[in-house]
């Protein structure tokens, strides 16, 4: 068996600096290391969960040929998974003759500060988006911000500030100027060897290969995996955990492709929430609107579909949506994979069809035939940055003669698994798509699931709120207009 080589360092940029770390707990934060270790404390702590945006970094990854920079909480981001990245703190922004920063000044000019505790993350997702987009529209910049939050000064002022930062100020901006100079050193610490760091006591690995990783995984079947950390960042945190042995995937580039296979689409295990939106958006504009809402952009950012998946939360969005559309993993042990419907991945409260040594190499996702139907919504506490106390997502197929010939209902935050209602589902095949067949297949959701109260809802709200989206569904799907476009389809497939 070919071993690749190892490293024993981890190597990123810190602005223009090259920081080398040799010895490093596979969980420290990167929050921690910069305001412990290197005192750059103008990066702050609110939450430690990726919640309020305090501690946003930006970190630029090669992607392709080009410099991608995000937005990321590094409260939950592992030190050592920065590895090959340009980091950028809130330090770097003012000129070495102290000019403020475009994006800085304009805070300033249009008074986006009071007390100045959430200002240096509201200042660096707006650096981010500045790096990425020119001029982006009040609802982008909307989206861009959601993930921080300001308890003093109100958030009118700081999106007039987006809103200021000049687009022809952009090219001539120091860190866009740079990139070229950034990407040449990026490319220079590219290799493919597998990191494997430790501080004396518990161990990190981060294979630059899938068939490096899937070697790593058989020889350490109990370690933690490791994708965007907004789930396991939390597990140390806020949960204490001492993690060991830690693989990361962060450096398998391969694991972010997103593929048109015809009549699927094939999303590798490391595509992040930001490129699952995008692509899941061709299948359905309704999925564009829950992945916005998926946590905040520094969230999305860093999260991945794979993690979604293999977290096996009952409350994680992308499930029911892609139980919904009939998504099949890709499992991987060593050079071994097999297919599974999504569906049957999930067995038991964080019981997952997992075997030791496996992993999730990708998903892949069908494309809604024509004239099929389908919805998905999500009822959270708060509309943004928020979890969803219950997820409905539906699929329908219908006859010539409009009958319901294939149905599928997941729910998400309805039992310990993201699971599909059969009684309900049974209820509806064969008869017309309804206000009569709907209110049996409501009636019915109550075999399907029984579940629990807790801090998110009780379980007479979450069984009312089922049976309303999909409700929902048909009133979206029965519009006039819609039902127009669907009749126009079905008449399309029809003559082939
Ligand atoms: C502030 C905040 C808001 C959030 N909002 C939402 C939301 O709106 N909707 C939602 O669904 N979730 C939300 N989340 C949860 C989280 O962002 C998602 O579940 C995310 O997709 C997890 O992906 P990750 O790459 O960060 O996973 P990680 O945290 O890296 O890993 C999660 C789990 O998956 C395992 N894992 C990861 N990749 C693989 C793989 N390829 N093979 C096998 N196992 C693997 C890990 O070992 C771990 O058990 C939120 C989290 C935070 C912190
Ligand atoms: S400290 Fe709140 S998101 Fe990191
Ligand atoms: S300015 Fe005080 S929290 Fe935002």
């Amino acid at each position: 068996m070919h071993r690749p080589a190892m490293r024993e360092t981890v190597r990123f940029l810190l602005g223009d600096e090259l920081v080398e770390i040799a010895s490093c707990d596979p969980t420290r934060t990167v929050l921690d290391w910069l305001r412990l270790d290197r005192r750059r404390t103008g990066t702050k702590e609110g939450c430690a969960e990726g919640d309020c945006g305090a501690c946003t970094i930006v970190v630029g990854r090669l992607d392709g040929g080009r410099l991608r920079y995000e937005a990321i909480n590094a409260c939950i981001r592992f030190l050592p998974t920065l590895d090959g990245c340009h980091v950028l703190t809130v330090e770097h922004l003012r000129s070495p003759d102290g000019t403020l920063h475009p994006v800085q000044q304009a805070m300033v000019d249009c008074h986006g500060s009071q007390c100045g505790f959430c200002t240096p993350g509201f200042v660096m997702s707006l650096l981010a988006l500045w790096l990425s987009e020119r001029a982006p529209s009040v609802q982008r910049i909307e989206d861009a911000l959601a993930g921080n939050l300001c308890r003093c000064t109100g958030y009118e002022p700081i999106i007039a500030a987006a809103q200021r930062m000049d687009a022809d100020e952009r090219e001539r901006d120091r860190f866009v100027a740079a990139m070229p100079a950034i990407i040449a050193r990026l490319k220079a610490l590219a290799d493919n060897e597998t990191i494997s760091i430790d501080d004396g006591e518990r161990h990190f690995y981060a294979p630059a290969t899938v068939a490096a990783l899937a070697e790593l995984v058989s020889a350490h079947p109990q370690a933690t995996l490791v994708a965007g950390a907004t789930d396991v960042g939390l597990w140390v945190t806020k949960g204490m955990r001492r993690l060991d042995p830690v693989i990361s995937l962060g450096r398998l580039d391969e694991l972010r492709a997103i593929s048109d296979e015809g009549d699927h689409l094939r999303f590798g295990a490391m595509a992040n929430q930001v490129a699952v939106r995008e692509a899941l958006a061709g299948i359905s504009p309704q999925l564009d609107e829950m992945m916005r809402r998926f946590g905040g952009e520094q969230v999305r950012n860093a999260g991945t579909i794979g993690g979604n998946v293999a977290n096996g939360s009952p409350i994680g969005d992308l499930p029911p949506a892609l139980i919904a559309l009939g998504a099949t993993l890709v499992l991987r042990k060593g050079s071994e994979r097999r297919e599974l419907l999504l569906e049957a991945f999930f067995l038991d409260y964080r019981k997952q069809d997992r075997q030791p040594g496996e992993f999730v190499e990708a998903v892949l996702v069908p494309k809604l035939p024509r004239g099929a139907l389908f919805h998905i919504s999500k009822i959270s506490k708060r509309f943004d940055e928020d979890i969803s106390a219950v997820c409905g997502a539906f699929y329908l197929e219908l006859d010539d003669a409009g009958r319901v010939s294939e149905a599928r209902l997941a729910y998400g935050g309805m039992a310990g698994i993201p699971k599909r209602a059969k009684a309900a589902e049974a209820a509806l095949l064969g008869g017309s798509w309804d206000q009569a067949s709907v209110t049996t297949a409501i009636a019915a959701l109550a075999q399907d699931f029984t579940p629990l109260t807790d801090m998110r809802a009780s379980a007479a709200y979450r069984l009312k709120v089922a049976g309303n989206l999909l409700r929902r569904f048909l009133i979206e799907t029965t519009r006039p207009e819609t039902a127009t476009r669907v009749a126009g389809l079905l008449a399309e497939a029809a003559h082939g």
